[in-house]
C-alpha cells in the first residue's frame, strides 16, 4: 500500500444505472469491499447512480452494518436528518474549516465506519481531507518515543462546552440538550453519570463537561495502531471556542500536552493527508478508526451538500 492508493477509487465499470442495481452490486461485493476497506482505510465510489439522500441510504444499507444513532452517543456537530440514517455532514458556515478528527473519538462511544455522499459539490474548495492516522502514529512513535509513550500511558481527557442553545455558526455548536439528547438538567446529568463524565452548569445556562480518561491510541484489527483521538481538532479548531486558560484536551492526569508535540503532529498529519475533491454522486466509505476526516472551507454557491451515514460493526461481524 502506498500513499498514492489512498483513498482507493472504485468506478462504475459495470455501467450500473439505477439505485436498485447499485444496491445489488454493493450487496454482492460486500465481503470484498469490506476487506478492501480494512487495507485501504477509505474507498471512494465514483460514477455510480446516486443523486438523492434516499439512494445513498439504500447504498449504505447494503453493507449490513448496524446503525449508529445519536441517542446512544454525544456529538456536538450541528446536523439535520434527511432520511432515518442520513444526516447533513456538518452545518458549520462555508468559511469555517473543520479540522482533521475521528468522528466522536472524544466520547466513549463512536462509530466504526462512516459513509459520506456528495449530492452537490461546492463551486470552489470544500474538499474533505482524509488522513491515515495509523501511518501518522507509526511515524510519530518512531520520531518521538518519549512523547508517544506519554500519550499511550496517560490517555486523554476532553473538556467540552455545550451552549444553552444551538449555535449553527460553530462547527461544534450543539446545545447540551441536543448533544445529550436530554430535555431536562436531570436527564442530562443521568446520561453524564452513565458515561462517567464530570460536569459544571454555567451561569449562562451552558454546561461544561469533562470526559473520563480515554485512550489516545487504538489497536486496529490486524495489529496496527492509530492515533485515535481529537488532539488535532481540539487544538486547531476547538481552542478558539474554549474559555481562556482551559485547554480542550489534556493528558489523562490533566497535565498539558507539550505544544511542541502538537506542532509535530500537525506537520506529520499533512504528510499523510489526501484531499477528496468531491464530484456529484461520489460516495466515500471511511474506516473511522484508521482515518481522520475534516472539511476545507469553500466559496461560490452555498448549496454544497455532503451528507453522512454513521455505522457500527454488526455484533456478529
Ligand atoms: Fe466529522
Amino acid at each position: 500500500m502506498t500513499e498514492s492508493d489512498f483513498p482507493r477509487i472504485i468506478e462504475n465499470e459495470d455501467g450500473l444505472d439505477d439505485e436498485r442495481q447499485l444496491f445489488d452490486w454493493a450487496k454482492s461485493h460486500e465481503v470484498r469491499l469490506k476487506a478492501l476497506l480494512a487495507e485501504a482505510g477509505a474507498i471512494l465510489f465514483r460514477g455510480f447512480p446516486v443523486t438523492t439522500a434516499a439512494h445513498f441510504d439504500a447504498f449504505a444499507s447494503a453493507f449490513s452494518y448496524d446503525e449508529f444513532t445519536y441517542a446512544d452517543s454525544l456529538s456536538n456537530a450541528v446536523r439535520v436528518n434527511l432520511t432515518p440514517r442520513v444526516f447533513t455532514a456538518n452545518e458549520a458556515p462555508a468559511e469555517v474549516e473543520i479540522y482533521l478528527h475521528h468522528e466522536m473519538a472524544q466520547t466513549p462511544i463512536s462509530p466504526e465506519k462512516l459513509f459520506f455522499c456528495c449530492l452537490q459539490p461546492a463551486e470552489s474548495g470544500g474538499a474533505t481531507p482524509l488522513c491515515r492516522s495509523d501511518w501518522l502514529w507509526s511515524e510519530f512513535q518512531a520520531q518521538h518515543p518519549p512523547w508517544a509513550e506519554q500519550f499511550r500511558a496517560l490517555g486523554l481527557r476532553y473538556r467540552m462546552e455545550m451552549p444553552a442553545e444551538d449555535n449553527a455558526g460553530s462547527g461544534q455548536g450543539r446545545s447540551w440538550a441536543s448533544t445529550l439528547s436530554a430535555q431536562t438538567r436531570a436527564a442530562a446529568e443521568e446520561k453524564l453519570i452513565k458515561l462517567g463524565y464530570r460536569w459544571q452548569w454555567q451561569q449562562d445556562g451552558g454546561l461544561v463537561t469533562q470526559t473520563p480518561v480515554l485512550p489516545a491510541v487504538k489497536r486496529l484489527s490486524g495489529g496496527a495502531e492509530s492515533f485515535y483521538n481529537q488532539v488535532l481538532a481540539a487544538n486547531l479548531g476547538w481552542q478558539s471556542a474554549a474559555r481562556e486558560g482551559q485547554p480542550p484536551v489534556t493528558f489523562g492526569d490533566e497535565s498539558l500536552i507539550p505544544s511542541a508535540a502538537i506542532e509535530v503532529l500537525i506537520e506529520l498529519a499533512k504528510r499523510f493527508t489526501q484531499p477528496l475533491a468531491w464530484q456529484k454522486g461520489d460516495i466515500a466509505l471511511v474506516d473511522n478508526h484508521r482515518v481522520m476526516h475534516g472539511r476545507y472551507p469553500y466559496r461560490g454557491n452555498t448549496n454544497r451538500q455532503v451528507v453522512v451515514c454513521l455505522a457500527r460493526e454488526a455484533a456478529n461481524d
